[in-house]
């Protein structure tokens, strides 16, 4: 694994994380919102964004895992943990931390749909779109990434790098 090189700087996250928070809290206003992360990639993004939502929301997670190679969804993906609210009747708002072939998203989607949310829409961090398998609505978009593995600020390889505080490019 060769050295980590630095993509987007924590004060860039903050920056664009602050700018998401402002939109969503303008749309959401007078709403039912339920901000749903996808464990665990989301978990940092996730707690920064809803300190900028200037909202009275509710918060759930879900953990999505999808089986094959280490650096690409393998298109298997299962919801191994579900949400623990009811989701019917409410503005739901999934946080995601990478779109990249678009197929964990496809299916959260899905899944979470079935459950008569009032409304659903998707937040990610990074668009990885030049991998795009399946379409995707991405509703709030943080960066366009055009290519590289990218850990850091809650994104692994590996089980590793979490806790980085700004985001990389690793070398795999
Ligand atoms: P997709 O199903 O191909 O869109 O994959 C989405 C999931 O794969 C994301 O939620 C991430 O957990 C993971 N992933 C995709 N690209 C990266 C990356 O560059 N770094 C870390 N995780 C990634
Ligand atoms: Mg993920």
């Amino acid at each position: 694994m060769k050295k980590k090189k630095i993509v987007i700087p924590k004060d860039d996250i903050a920056n664009r994380v602050k700018q998401l928070g402002k939109a969503v809290t303008k749309d959401y206003t007078g709403t039912k919102l339920l901000v749903v992360g996808v464990m665990k990639g989301a978990f940092i993004f996730m707690a920064d964004l809803v300190r900028q939502i200037d909202l009275p929301l509710e918060i759930d997670f879900i953990r999505a895992a999808s089986y094959g190679r280490h650096t690409a969804s393998s298109g298997n993906v299962t919801l191994t943990e579900n949400a623990e609210l009811s989701l019917a009747d409410k503005d739901v708002l999934l946080v995601e931390d990478i779109i990249d072939t678009g197929r964990t998203a496809a299916y959260l989607k899905e899944i979470l749909m079935a459950l008569a949310p009032r409304s659903f829409k998707i937040c990610a961090l990074i668009d990885k779109k030049e991998r795009r398998e399946v379409p995707v609505d991405i509703d709030y978009k943080g960066f366009t990434v055009q290519e590289g593995f990218l850990v850091g600020y809650g994104l692994d390889f590996d089980e590793q790098h979490r806790n980085y505080p700004d985001i990389y490019t690793l070398d795999v």
